[in-house]
Protein backbone atom coordinates (compact mmCIF):
# COMPACT_ATOMS: atom_id res chain seq x y z
CA UNK A 1 0.00 0.00 0.00
CA UNK A 2 1.01 3.89 -1.27
CA UNK A 3 2.45 5.10 2.41
CA UNK A 4 -0.15 7.98 3.06
CA UNK A 5 1.28 11.33 2.69
CA UNK A 6 3.07 10.62 -0.23
CA UNK A 7 0.26 10.00 -2.68
CA UNK A 8 -0.76 13.30 -3.35
CA UNK A 9 2.93 13.84 -4.47
CA UNK A 10 2.91 11.23 -6.66
CA UNK A 11 0.31 13.21 -8.84
CA UNK A 12 0.62 14.85 -12.08
CA UNK A 13 -0.89 18.24 -13.27
CA UNK A 14 -0.13 17.74 -16.38
CA UNK A 15 -3.26 19.04 -18.58
CA UNK A 16 -4.23 20.44 -15.53
CA UNK A 17 -3.26 23.91 -15.63
CA UNK A 18 -4.38 25.42 -12.32
CA UNK A 19 -5.43 22.77 -10.67
CA UNK A 20 -3.46 21.47 -7.51
CA UNK A 21 -2.12 17.91 -7.38
CA UNK A 22 -4.79 15.58 -6.04
CA UNK A 23 -7.79 17.84 -7.10
CA UNK A 24 -10.15 16.81 -9.74
CA UNK A 25 -12.23 18.51 -10.91
CA UNK A 26 -16.00 17.25 -10.10
CA UNK A 27 -14.42 15.03 -7.55
CA UNK A 28 -14.83 16.10 -4.26
CA UNK A 29 -11.54 15.16 -2.58
CA UNK A 30 -11.95 13.30 0.78
CA UNK A 31 -10.51 14.49 3.95
CA UNK A 32 -9.30 10.75 5.31
CA UNK A 33 -6.01 9.30 3.37
CA UNK A 34 -6.76 7.34 0.30
CA UNK A 35 -7.65 3.60 1.68
CA UNK A 36 -6.25 1.16 -1.66
CA UNK A 37 -7.64 -1.97 -1.98
CA UNK A 38 -5.27 -4.75 -0.73
CA UNK A 39 -2.99 -6.07 -2.34
CA UNK A 40 -3.81 -9.14 -4.46
CA UNK A 41 -4.64 -11.99 -5.17
CA UNK A 42 -7.82 -10.09 -5.41
CA UNK A 43 -11.08 -11.99 -3.94
CA UNK A 44 -13.41 -8.85 -4.39
CA UNK A 45 -16.52 -8.71 -5.39
CA UNK A 46 -16.76 -5.93 -7.92
CA UNK A 47 -13.45 -5.51 -9.94
CA UNK A 48 -13.75 -2.17 -12.07
CA UNK A 49 -11.36 -2.44 -15.40
CA UNK A 50 -10.14 1.23 -16.40
CA UNK A 51 -7.42 2.92 -18.58
CA UNK A 52 -6.47 5.00 -21.24
CA UNK A 53 -8.74 3.88 -24.39
CA UNK A 54 -7.37 0.84 -26.63
CA UNK A 55 -4.93 -0.16 -24.02
CA UNK A 56 -6.56 -3.33 -24.07
CA UNK A 57 -9.46 -2.46 -21.08
CA UNK A 58 -12.22 -5.08 -23.02
CA UNK A 59 -9.71 -7.70 -23.16
CA UNK A 60 -8.68 -7.41 -20.03
CA UNK A 61 -12.11 -7.60 -18.41
CA UNK A 62 -12.69 -10.73 -20.57
CA UNK A 63 -9.52 -11.98 -19.16
CA UNK A 64 -10.14 -11.62 -15.71
CA UNK A 65 -13.64 -12.94 -16.01
CA UNK A 66 -12.67 -16.14 -17.49
CA UNK A 67 -9.70 -16.15 -14.51
CA UNK A 68 -12.32 -15.42 -12.01
CA UNK A 69 -14.79 -17.89 -13.02
CA UNK A 70 -12.05 -20.75 -13.17
CA UNK A 71 -12.76 -23.46 -11.02
CA UNK A 72 -16.31 -23.14 -11.22
CA UNK A 73 -17.05 -19.70 -10.17
CA UNK A 74 -20.02 -17.89 -11.58
CA UNK A 75 -18.62 -14.42 -12.90
CA UNK A 76 -20.74 -11.39 -14.35
CA UNK A 77 -18.99 -9.43 -17.13
CA UNK A 78 -20.64 -5.87 -17.40
CA UNK A 79 -19.80 -3.35 -20.06
CA UNK A 80 -21.61 0.46 -20.23
CA UNK A 81 -20.71 2.66 -23.21
CA UNK A 82 -22.75 0.95 -25.30
CA UNK A 83 -20.51 -0.05 -28.17
CA UNK A 84 -21.13 -3.75 -27.52
CA UNK A 85 -17.48 -4.99 -26.85
CA UNK A 86 -17.39 -7.95 -24.94
CA UNK A 87 -19.91 -9.31 -27.36
CA UNK A 88 -16.91 -9.28 -30.35
CA UNK A 89 -14.33 -9.93 -27.73
CA UNK A 90 -16.57 -13.57 -27.09
CA UNK A 91 -17.52 -13.56 -30.84
CA UNK A 92 -21.12 -13.83 -30.10
CA UNK A 93 -24.51 -11.38 -30.93
CA UNK A 94 -24.76 -8.66 -29.98
CA UNK A 95 -26.21 -8.84 -26.22
CA UNK A 96 -29.87 -7.88 -25.40
CA UNK A 97 -30.42 -6.03 -21.81
CA UNK A 98 -30.28 -9.36 -20.35
CA UNK A 99 -27.69 -11.31 -18.65
CA UNK A 100 -26.27 -14.11 -20.85
CA UNK A 101 -23.75 -16.63 -20.66
CA UNK A 102 -21.07 -15.76 -23.06
CA UNK A 103 -18.19 -18.28 -22.06
CA UNK A 104 -17.11 -21.13 -19.58
CA UNK A 105 -14.10 -21.13 -17.75
CA UNK A 106 -12.05 -24.42 -16.92
CA UNK A 107 -13.25 -26.69 -14.11
CA UNK A 108 -17.46 -25.69 -14.66
CA UNK A 109 -16.95 -22.21 -14.76
CA UNK A 110 -19.30 -19.38 -16.08
CA UNK A 111 -19.45 -15.74 -17.70
CA UNK A 112 -22.29 -14.29 -18.19
CA UNK A 113 -22.49 -10.68 -19.87
CA UNK A 114 -24.50 -7.97 -19.90
CA UNK A 115 -24.35 -4.49 -21.81
CA UNK A 116 -25.79 -1.75 -19.34
CA UNK A 117 -28.16 0.63 -20.70
CA UNK A 118 -28.97 3.41 -19.16
CA UNK A 119 -32.88 3.88 -20.76
CA UNK A 120 -33.33 0.38 -19.65
CA UNK A 121 -31.59 0.19 -16.36
CA UNK A 122 -33.97 3.33 -15.66
CA UNK A 123 -37.22 1.86 -16.55
CA UNK A 124 -36.11 -1.15 -14.82
CA UNK A 125 -35.50 0.99 -11.64
CA UNK A 126 -39.42 2.68 -12.46
CA UNK A 127 -40.95 -0.67 -12.80
CA UNK A 128 -39.25 -2.06 -9.40
CA UNK A 129 -39.69 0.85 -7.34
CA UNK A 130 -42.61 2.47 -8.41
CA UNK A 131 -44.12 -0.18 -10.97
CA UNK A 132 -44.28 2.76 -13.72
CA UNK A 133 -42.50 1.05 -16.50
CA UNK A 134 -45.20 0.96 -18.60
CA UNK A 135 -45.10 4.87 -18.29
CA UNK A 136 -41.63 4.78 -18.26
CA UNK A 137 -41.74 3.40 -21.88
CA UNK A 138 -45.11 5.75 -22.61
CA UNK A 139 -42.71 8.93 -22.06
CA UNK A 140 -40.26 7.81 -23.78
CA UNK A 141 -42.47 7.15 -26.82
CA UNK A 142 -43.66 10.67 -27.09
CA UNK A 143 -40.79 12.09 -26.58
CA UNK A 144 -40.96 13.97 -23.45
CA UNK A 145 -38.25 12.37 -22.34
CA UNK A 146 -34.81 12.50 -25.00
CA UNK A 147 -33.23 10.33 -23.14
CA UNK A 148 -29.59 10.08 -24.06
CA UNK A 149 -28.91 13.96 -24.85
CA UNK A 150 -31.38 15.44 -21.94
CA UNK A 151 -30.23 13.27 -19.18
CA UNK A 152 -27.70 14.79 -16.44
CA UNK A 153 -24.65 13.33 -16.82
CA UNK A 154 -24.72 12.09 -13.06
CA UNK A 155 -27.85 10.82 -13.27
CA UNK A 156 -26.82 8.71 -15.81
CA UNK A 157 -24.12 7.36 -14.14
CA UNK A 158 -26.16 6.52 -11.12
CA UNK A 159 -27.97 4.43 -13.59
CA UNK A 160 -25.29 2.03 -15.10
CA UNK A 161 -23.32 2.01 -11.40
CA UNK A 162 -26.43 1.22 -9.88
CA UNK A 163 -27.18 -1.60 -12.19
CA UNK A 164 -23.80 -2.74 -11.85
CA UNK A 165 -24.40 -2.72 -7.50
CA UNK A 166 -27.54 -4.18 -8.17
CA UNK A 167 -25.68 -7.75 -9.36
CA UNK A 168 -22.79 -7.49 -6.85
CA UNK A 169 -25.66 -7.44 -4.32
CA UNK A 170 -27.97 -9.72 -6.00
CA UNK A 171 -28.90 -12.77 -3.75
CA UNK A 172 -29.25 -15.94 -4.35
CA UNK A 173 -30.39 -18.53 -1.74
CA UNK A 174 -29.70 -21.86 -3.83
CA UNK A 175 -26.12 -20.66 -4.45
CA UNK A 176 -23.19 -20.95 -2.06
CA UNK A 177 -22.66 -17.86 -0.15
CA UNK A 178 -26.20 -16.83 -1.37
CA UNK A 179 -25.19 -14.56 -3.84
CA UNK A 180 -26.19 -14.62 -7.88
CA UNK A 181 -22.66 -13.84 -9.15
CA UNK A 182 -19.46 -14.39 -7.64
CA UNK A 183 -17.89 -11.86 -8.62
CA UNK A 184 -19.02 -8.79 -11.26
CA UNK A 185 -16.00 -7.02 -13.96
CA UNK A 186 -16.71 -3.77 -15.26
CA UNK A 187 -15.56 -3.29 -18.35
CA UNK A 188 -15.57 0.58 -17.45
CA UNK A 189 -15.03 4.05 -19.07
CA UNK A 190 -11.30 5.06 -19.75
CA UNK A 191 -8.79 6.73 -16.64
CA UNK A 192 -9.86 10.16 -17.82
CA UNK A 193 -13.75 9.40 -16.69
CA UNK A 194 -13.31 7.06 -14.02
CA UNK A 195 -12.80 8.43 -10.46
CA UNK A 196 -16.25 10.92 -11.73
CA UNK A 197 -17.86 7.99 -12.95
CA UNK A 198 -17.68 5.76 -9.84
CA UNK A 199 -18.18 8.87 -7.11
CA UNK A 200 -21.58 9.05 -8.29
CA UNK A 201 -22.70 10.90 -5.18
CA UNK A 202 -20.80 13.90 -5.74
CA UNK A 203 -21.66 13.69 -9.44
CA UNK A 204 -25.25 14.37 -8.22
CA UNK A 205 -25.04 16.49 -4.91
CA UNK A 206 -26.08 19.56 -6.83
CA UNK A 207 -28.96 18.10 -8.07
CA UNK A 208 -30.73 15.82 -5.68
CA UNK A 209 -30.41 16.00 -1.72
CA UNK A 210 -32.48 13.43 -1.10
CA UNK A 211 -34.67 11.42 -2.97
CA UNK A 212 -34.20 7.90 -4.59
CA UNK A 213 -31.83 9.35 -7.07
CA UNK A 214 -29.62 10.19 -3.83
CA UNK A 215 -30.37 7.34 -2.49
CA UNK A 216 -29.23 5.13 -5.10
CA UNK A 217 -26.09 7.13 -5.15
CA UNK A 218 -25.47 6.71 -1.58
CA UNK A 219 -26.26 2.93 -2.30
CA UNK A 220 -23.67 2.53 -5.24
CA UNK A 221 -21.21 4.66 -3.26
CA UNK A 222 -21.08 2.20 -0.32
CA UNK A 223 -20.28 -0.34 -2.81
CA UNK A 224 -17.30 1.40 -4.85
CA UNK A 225 -16.01 2.28 -1.67
CA UNK A 226 -16.18 -0.87 0.06
CA UNK A 227 -13.47 -3.28 1.02
CA UNK A 228 -15.33 -5.53 -1.69
CA UNK A 229 -13.99 -3.47 -4.69
CA UNK A 230 -10.36 -2.86 -6.71
CA UNK A 231 -10.38 0.01 -9.13
CA UNK A 232 -7.88 -2.14 -11.95
CA UNK A 233 -5.89 0.20 -14.30
CA UNK A 234 -4.47 -1.37 -17.95
CA UNK A 235 -1.47 0.57 -19.21
CA UNK A 236 0.99 -0.05 -21.94
CA UNK A 237 4.70 0.91 -21.93
CA UNK A 238 4.47 4.10 -22.98
CA UNK A 239 4.62 7.59 -22.05
CA UNK A 240 0.57 8.96 -22.41
CA UNK A 241 -0.98 5.72 -21.23
CA UNK A 242 1.85 5.77 -18.32
CA UNK A 243 0.67 9.35 -17.56
CA UNK A 244 -2.66 8.76 -17.67
CA UNK A 245 -2.53 5.75 -15.24
CA UNK A 246 -0.29 7.53 -12.84
CA UNK A 247 -2.86 10.61 -12.74
CA UNK A 248 -5.57 8.31 -13.12
CA UNK A 249 -4.31 6.63 -9.41
CA UNK A 250 -4.07 9.83 -8.01
CA UNK A 251 -7.55 10.75 -8.90
CA UNK A 252 -9.04 7.59 -7.89
CA UNK A 253 -6.89 8.12 -3.92
CA UNK A 254 -8.20 11.86 -4.22
CA UNK A 255 -12.16 10.48 -4.26
CA UNK A 256 -11.19 7.71 -1.65
CA UNK A 257 -11.25 5.37 -3.84
CA UNK A 258 -9.65 1.56 -3.97
CA UNK A 259 -6.67 1.54 -6.32
CA UNK A 260 -6.37 -2.16 -7.39
CA UNK A 261 -3.65 -3.65 -9.25
CA UNK A 262 -1.86 -2.48 -12.94
CA UNK A 263 -2.04 -4.62 -15.73
CA UNK A 264 0.84 -3.83 -18.24
CA UNK A 265 -0.38 -4.99 -21.44
CA UNK A 266 0.88 -5.42 -24.84
CA UNK A 267 4.70 -6.18 -23.33
CA UNK A 268 7.10 -6.97 -25.99
CA UNK A 269 10.05 -8.76 -25.22
CA UNK A 270 13.93 -7.70 -26.23
CA UNK A 271 15.05 -9.20 -28.86
CA UNK A 272 18.84 -8.61 -28.02
CA UNK A 273 20.37 -9.19 -24.64
CA UNK A 274 21.86 -6.78 -22.17
CA UNK A 275 24.80 -6.50 -23.94
CA UNK A 276 23.63 -6.26 -27.20
CA UNK A 277 21.33 -3.64 -26.20
CA UNK A 278 23.93 -1.58 -24.71
CA UNK A 279 25.88 -1.61 -27.44
CA UNK A 280 23.20 -0.95 -29.88
CA UNK A 281 21.67 2.00 -28.15
CA UNK A 282 25.55 3.75 -28.08
CA UNK A 283 26.18 2.53 -31.76
CA UNK A 284 28.60 0.46 -31.39
CA UNK A 285 27.24 -3.35 -32.49
CA UNK A 286 29.84 -5.26 -33.68
CA UNK A 287 29.35 -4.41 -37.77
CA UNK A 288 31.55 -7.89 -39.19
CA UNK A 289 29.41 -9.95 -36.36
CA UNK A 290 25.87 -8.26 -38.09
CA UNK A 291 27.35 -8.63 -41.27
CA UNK A 292 28.27 -12.41 -40.69
CA UNK A 293 24.67 -12.96 -39.06
CA UNK A 294 23.18 -11.54 -42.14
CA UNK A 295 24.86 -14.08 -44.34
CA UNK A 296 24.32 -17.01 -42.05
CA UNK A 297 20.54 -16.54 -42.59
CA UNK A 298 21.54 -16.63 -46.11
CA UNK A 299 21.40 -13.15 -47.29
CA UNK A 300 24.47 -10.80 -48.64
CA UNK A 301 25.61 -8.77 -46.45
CA UNK A 302 25.79 -5.34 -47.84
CA UNK A 303 27.10 -2.46 -46.49
CA UNK A 304 23.21 -0.90 -46.55
CA UNK A 305 21.71 -3.86 -45.34
CA UNK A 306 23.85 -4.00 -42.02
CA UNK A 307 23.87 -0.36 -41.47
CA UNK A 308 20.29 -0.39 -41.79
CA UNK A 309 19.91 -3.18 -39.50
CA UNK A 310 22.14 -1.65 -37.08
CA UNK A 311 19.77 1.53 -37.22
CA UNK A 312 17.01 -0.71 -36.18
CA UNK A 313 18.87 -2.74 -33.54
CA UNK A 314 19.67 0.83 -32.03
CA UNK A 315 16.05 1.88 -32.33
CA UNK A 316 14.78 -0.64 -30.48
CA UNK A 317 17.47 -0.50 -27.66
CA UNK A 318 16.45 3.19 -27.32
CA UNK A 319 12.56 1.75 -26.65
CA UNK A 320 13.88 -1.01 -24.13
CA UNK A 321 15.09 1.67 -22.00
CA UNK A 322 12.56 3.79 -22.24
CA UNK A 323 10.49 0.87 -21.21
CA UNK A 324 12.57 0.14 -18.06
CA UNK A 325 11.62 3.96 -17.35
CA UNK A 326 8.10 3.43 -17.86
CA UNK A 327 8.09 0.22 -15.34
CA UNK A 328 9.55 2.15 -13.05
CA UNK A 329 7.28 4.83 -13.16
CA UNK A 330 4.57 1.63 -12.77
CA UNK A 331 6.39 0.46 -9.64
CA UNK A 332 6.61 3.60 -8.05
CA UNK A 333 2.57 3.58 -7.85
CA UNK A 334 2.78 0.92 -5.09
CA UNK A 335 0.18 -1.32 -6.65
CA UNK A 336 0.88 -5.11 -7.62
CA UNK A 337 1.52 -5.00 -11.32
CA UNK A 338 0.50 -7.44 -13.71
CA UNK A 339 1.68 -7.94 -17.33
CA UNK A 340 0.34 -9.98 -20.37
CA UNK A 341 2.17 -10.20 -23.66
CA UNK A 342 1.81 -8.50 -27.10
CA UNK A 343 0.22 -11.28 -29.37
CA UNK A 344 0.91 -10.58 -33.49
CA UNK A 345 -1.98 -11.82 -34.64
CA UNK A 346 -4.14 -9.66 -32.50
CA UNK A 347 -6.58 -11.08 -30.25
CA UNK A 348 -9.22 -13.78 -30.06
CA UNK A 349 -11.08 -16.20 -27.98
CA UNK A 350 -7.76 -17.94 -27.14
CA UNK A 351 -5.87 -15.53 -26.76
CA UNK A 352 -8.63 -14.58 -23.91
CA UNK A 353 -8.15 -17.78 -22.08
CA UNK A 354 -4.44 -17.39 -22.16
CA UNK A 355 -4.36 -14.33 -20.25
CA UNK A 356 -6.63 -14.92 -18.43
CA UNK A 357 -4.43 -18.35 -17.55
CA UNK A 358 -1.47 -15.58 -17.25
CA UNK A 359 -3.64 -13.23 -14.59
CA UNK A 360 -3.87 -16.33 -12.33
CA UNK A 361 -0.30 -17.58 -12.72
CA UNK A 362 0.93 -14.11 -11.95
CA UNK A 363 -1.77 -14.60 -8.60
CA UNK A 364 -4.11 -11.54 -9.81
CA UNK A 365 -6.93 -13.90 -8.71
CA UNK A 366 -6.91 -16.05 -6.09
N1 LIG B 1 -1.94 -8.06 -25.62
C1 LIG B 1 -2.41 -7.70 -26.82
N2 LIG B 1 -1.72 -8.01 -27.95
C2 LIG B 1 -2.18 -7.62 -29.16
N3 LIG B 1 -3.32 -6.94 -29.35
C3 LIG B 1 -4.05 -6.60 -28.27
C4 LIG B 1 -3.63 -6.96 -26.96
N4 LIG B 1 -4.56 -6.48 -26.09
C5 LIG B 1 -5.50 -5.86 -26.82
N5 LIG B 1 -5.20 -5.92 -28.13
C6 LIG B 1 -5.96 -5.34 -29.25
O1 LIG B 1 -5.91 -3.92 -29.12
C7 LIG B 1 -7.16 -3.34 -29.49
C8 LIG B 1 -7.70 -2.56 -28.29
O2 LIG B 1 -8.03 -3.49 -27.26
P1 LIG B 1 -9.36 -3.32 -26.40
O3 LIG B 1 -9.38 -4.41 -25.40
O4 LIG B 1 -10.54 -3.16 -27.27
O5 LIG B 1 -9.00 -1.92 -25.69
P2 LIG B 1 -9.94 -0.85 -24.98
O6 LIG B 1 -11.12 -1.59 -24.45
O7 LIG B 1 -9.07 -0.29 -23.89
O8 LIG B 1 -10.27 0.17 -25.99
C9 LIG B 1 -8.06 -4.49 -29.91
O9 LIG B 1 -7.97 -4.61 -31.29
C10 LIG B 1 -7.45 -5.70 -29.23
O10 LIG B 1 -7.71 -6.90 -29.91
MG1 LIG C 1 -13.12 -1.31 -24.70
Amino acid sequence: MAAAGSWSDACSSAGKAGTRPGTVVGVTPQETPPQDAPQGPWSCRLHVITGKGGTGKTTVAGALAVALATGGRRVLLTEVEGRQQIAQLFDTPPLPYAERKVASAPGGGEVFALAIDAEEALLEYLEMFYNLRRAGKALGRIGAIDFATTIAPGVRDVLLTGKVKEAVNRPDATRAGGRAYDAVVLDAPPTGRIARFLNVTAEVAGLAKMGPIRAQADNVMAVMHSGSTAVHLVTLLEEMPIQETVDGVCELRAAGLPVGGVIVNMVRTPLLDAGDLQLASTGQLDLEGLAAGVKGAGLRPSAELVHALAAQAAQHARRVVLETVQRREVEALGRPVYELPLVADGVDLGVVYQFAELLRTQRMVG
